[in-house]
């Protein structure tokens, strides 16, 4: 029922009125790890919340970390949000987000955590690939589409996490240092614009600090600017184990504290929190103010009385959702390199033919990785899969893993949940730690059998990568799939830097020395240094954690079975260091990070110093060839419009991006409209971006992408 705020509050004043000290505070914070308390005389259920980004995470057992196991928790595994934003495209963002809210409906769930629209502040940090982009702007339109898909179905999205959560070292104490204008003007205003735009009706607040204050119990963020400012009236959420202090976090905005301890009773906003109320420290009407607020939440989500009968049903799994999976996998695919028009194959030219896939990424199922974003995957087609079984009877496929992350492949995750242990640290370890682990003595599985022993991983990648190497010539085609996994790209773990890991390097100087028209194909949450063999690769494409469909969106790009038109929603760095965040700024530090780099993230950055990149923000190319002409700025439309050219033979989509240049008020570049254009193949057609509202007007450029721009 989404009546008008002030009747949904008379409304839940007269619930109130109801309920006892303890039944109040049972709304309030954790009774389960996924669930608070209900008030089953007054027809309050708990309130049912789950992750992710990715889709809905499986069943957990209510008081410990571990899964039900039971079979009705497998779902369709959506790509993650950099997947979502390099699509450029907010229908498809809107889809994402309604298959993630039916999905989270029929699991019979109110609040899903998600999505991330932290910014991708600094290359290393663990968590990018659960984030959309670099940019503001890119991230808060496709954002609002996703929040406003997911609520069509009576759930709440959560806007997740504020503020600053950009990096998982020492994420549950570090202090985020900020300029006030920079942090309201760029990370906050992302928040806002989602709030303004989609009423998301949940935001969970990060662990992190910000100019020295836990965000959780912040004042100033949560009462005065989420709350007074911006009069935000939706359920705000703790993360898991993110509060500290009763006192504080009672007269701070935040509504709900969730944990990952079984403790229930001990949670700051259970018994410490009535005795306080007891003793008079606490006024109760504070706590008034928090349960009133979820209770608007549920008479939005028609959670209460009668209204449950008007609350969407919905269905998870559906062929329809199978359908959203694919097309969005397809639009997030992004060509970089296509010298002599070596993609794609073509199904006529693969007849009779043999191809080798080499790379553990062709292999590899990710989706049961990345932390909290984990998803139990209804299925997951690897690119391997995806391939073969779209031509298998026309072609023979055969894979070689080349390099390797472990000793053993596709790995289950051990035992123990990282999440029970997250309080203690931080939950995960570091890629430091991950890698020495693999570079100890270990002895394959096969050595009890008398067959191969690797004294260490680094002599089994050797073998590997020759056995690859001696094989190519016997193929008529070769295709790499390699990159990062969720080993690296985590919860809990910053990259150390964005080498290739695994000594896939040495594989594809090798490999691109032998077979030069060898596809590359990485998967990844981020940039990868690709520097030293960039140059000598003519094909390569990439893609992010790309969901269940993933490897037939691949297989079907490198078959020229749909034309790429993914762009990347980040700047692809020649190394961390030439990012702000690590060279004007700093990050990763344990205690202290400061973000002196100001609104200069990303390309803005890149743009003023001049660095060069692999390749720029907002990048990527496609089968066809666009181009564009007359570019103008109409005042009056407020919009830059042109003519877009499809001069090839190939029907296609471009994303055509309005940028505003730096001026006295601005000194920076900053992206300002974007669209997605479909055109037939040699044809044209006239287009219009709507340019958003900025202080004043200024001087536009379009392009394809922030390195190749038509000044207006
Ligand atoms: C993560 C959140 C997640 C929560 C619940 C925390 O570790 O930071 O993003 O929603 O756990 O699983």
């Amino acid at each position: 029922m989404e009546g008008s705020i002030q009747t949904l509050k008379y409304r839940a004043e007269e619930i109130l009125e109801a309920m006892t000290l303890d039944e109040k505070l049972g709304m309030i914070h954790g009774n389960e790890l996924f669930k608070t308390k209900g008030i089953p005389r007054l027809g309050i259920p708990p309130l049912v919340m789950s992750d992710g980004p990715m889709g809905v995470r499986a069943e957990f057992h209510p008081t410990k970390w571990i899964t039900v196991g039971n079979t009705d928790d497998y779902v369709s595994y959506l790509p993650c949000n950099s997947a979502v934003a390099a699509t450029w495209n907010r229908n498809l963002a809107s889809r994402t987000g309604s298959v993630l809210g039916s999905e989270a409906r029929g699991r019979r769930k109110d609040v899903i955590l998600a999505p991330g629209i932290n910014l991708k502040r600094s290359p290393l940090c663990g968590r990018n690939f659960e984030y959309f982009s670099e940019d503001p702007y890119l991230t808060s339109e496709l954002a609002t589409e996703y929040v406003k898909g997911v609520q069509r179905w009576d759930v709440a999205a959560c806007l997740k996490h504020f503020a600053l959560n950009h990096q998982e070292t020492a994420r549950l104490e570090v202090d985020e240092e900020i300029d006030d204008e920079v942090l309201r003007g760029l990370y906050l205003q992302v928040y806002k614009d989602v709030i303004d735009n989609a009423n998301p009706y949940s935001i969970m607040v990060a662990y992190n600090k910000v100019n020295g204050e836990y965000c959780s119990q912040s004042k100033y963020l949560l009462n005065d600017i989420l709350r007074k400012e911006w009069g935000y009236e939706g359920f705000v959420v703790s993360d898991w184990g993110a509060v500290h202090d009763t006192v504080e976090a009672a007269e701070a905005d935040i509504d709900c504290e969730m944990s990952v301890t079984d403790d229930f009773d001990n949670y700051k906003f259970a018994e410490p929190l009535k005795e306080k109320i007891l003793s008079g420290e606490v006024d109760e009407a504070l706590i008034d103010k928090k349960v009133i607020r979820i209770l608007i939440l549920m008479l939005r989500l028609n959670m209460l009385d009668e209204d449950v009968m008007i609350r969407k049903d919905a269905a998870y799994n559906s062929f329809a959702a199978r359908q959203d999976c694919l097309d969005i996998a397809r639009g997030s695919v992004v060509l970089l390199k296509n010298e002599d028009s070596v993609l794609p194959l073509g199904r006529y030219n693969i007849k009779s033919k043999r191809i080798l896939m080499i790379g553990e990424n062709a292999n590899r199922i990710h989706s049961n990785g990345g932390g909290s974003a984990e998803i139990k995957a209804l299925y997951e087609i690897s690119p391997l899969m995806g391939l073969s079984s779209r031509i298998g009877g026309a072609a023979e496929v055969t894979y070689l893993r080349g390099y390797a992350s472990t000793l053993v492949e596709n790995a289950t995750p051990n035992g123990t949940n990282w999440q029970a242990l997250s309080l203690e640290d931080g939950g995960g370890k570091t890629a430091e730690a991950e890698e020495c682990e693999n570079s100890v003595d270990e002895i394959s599985p096969d050595a009890e059998n008398g067959e191969r022993v690797w004294k260490n991983i680094s002599q089994y990648r050797k073998y590997l990568r020759e056995e690859a190497l001696a094989a190519v010539d016997d193929y008529d085609y070769v295709i790499f799939v390699g990159g990062l996994n969720h080993d690296i790209d985590s919860e809990g773990i910053d990259r150390r830097n964005i080498d290739l890991p695994y000594e896939q390097n040495e594989l594809l100087e090798a490999l691109l020395y032998k077979r030069p028209d060898t596809i590359v194909a990485m998967i990844g949450g981020g940039a990868v240094d690709m520097t030293r063999w960039l140059d000598k690769c003519k094909a390569l494409i990439w893609m992010y954690y790309n969901g269940m469909e993933g490897g037939n969106a691949l297989a079907e790009v490198i078959l020229g079975d749909i034309n790429p038109c993914g762009h990347l929603p980040e700047t692809f760095y020649c190394k961390a260091e030439d990012s702000s965040a690590l060279s004007v700024g700093d990050f990763g530090d344990e205690k202290l990070v400061h973000y002196r780099e100001g609104f200069h993230i990303g390309y803005r950055h890149i743009y003023k110093e001049k660095i060069p990149v692999q390749f720029p923000f907002g990048y990527g190319i496609s089968y066809s060839e666009f181009e564009i002409a007359d570019p103008s700025y109409n005042t009056g439309r407020h919009a830059v419009r042109g003519k877009l050219l499809n001069k090839s033979g190939e029907d296609g989509a471009e994303i055509i991006q309005v940028y505003r240049l730096p001026d006295d008020i601005h000194d920076y570049l900053e992206l300002v409209g974007f669209d997605k254009v479909y055109l037939r193949a040699n044809s044209e057609i006239e287009f219009e971006v709507t340019v958003r509202d900025t202080i004043g007007v200024g001087k536009y450029a379009v392009g394809f992408n922030s390195a190749d721009l038509i000044e207006i």
